[in-house]
């Protein structure tokens, strides 16, 4: 029986500007890699229910070549802490919250101290930005939102190349 494809989700606080960016363009490449990976993406705040992403964000995407039209922002759940096998963080803000929301969660019992384990920065294995944060561009200039395409294009392309070296990483339990 084939497994199940990988579950990845992007998380930055909005999932307006840097997130939503980050799974367009993780889907790009996986698929241009035929990898058996799905990509969602959420923010750790309630801030935009169901809102598409930015406008700026969606100009300076689709200038790039990717539509995020059809997204809509949501909140990370405790169910994703179940579903998806990697949670990439957009900053180390992003990262410490969710570490946060899974201690409460473990601590109340209703979550194993492993799902720590799948937490990573989006920029872990970039070689170009390494273990850099990507920058909120919320409050921010044109210049800003570029360097959120190029963070996450570089990103995106060192973990399908990471996942092509170590193809294990990907098999799931059925
Ligand atoms: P994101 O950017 O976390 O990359 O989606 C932000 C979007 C909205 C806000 C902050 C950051 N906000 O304060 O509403």
């Amino acid at each position: 029986m084939a497994s199940s494809p990988y579950q990845v989700l992007c998380v930055c606080l909005g999932n307006i500007c840097r997130s939503p960016t980050a799974e367009i363009i993780l889907k790009h490449y996986v698929k241009l890699a035929g990898l058996p990976v799905e990509i969602d993406s959420a923010g750790t705040s309630n801030y935009h229910p169901n809102k598409a992403p930015d406008p700026r964000t969606q100009k300076f995407a689709r200038a790039s070549g990717y539509d995020l039209s059809h997204l809509r922002g949501r909140q990370v759940c405790r169910e994703d802490f179940d579903q998806f096998d990697l949670i990439l963080a957009m900053d180390d803000t992003n990262l410490s919250d969710l570490q946060w929301q899974i201690n409460h969660l473990v601590q109340k019992g209703e979550l194993d101290a492993s799902v720590m384990d799948r937490l990573a920065l989006m920029s872990e294995h970039d070689p170009k930005f390494s273990r850099q944060a990507i920058p909120d561009p919320y409050f921010g200039h044109a210049s800003d939102f570029e360097r959120v395409i190029a963070q996450c294009e570089s990103a995106a392309q060192a973990w399908v190349e990471y996942w092509q070296a170590n193809p294990n990483v990907l098999r799931r339990q059925p």
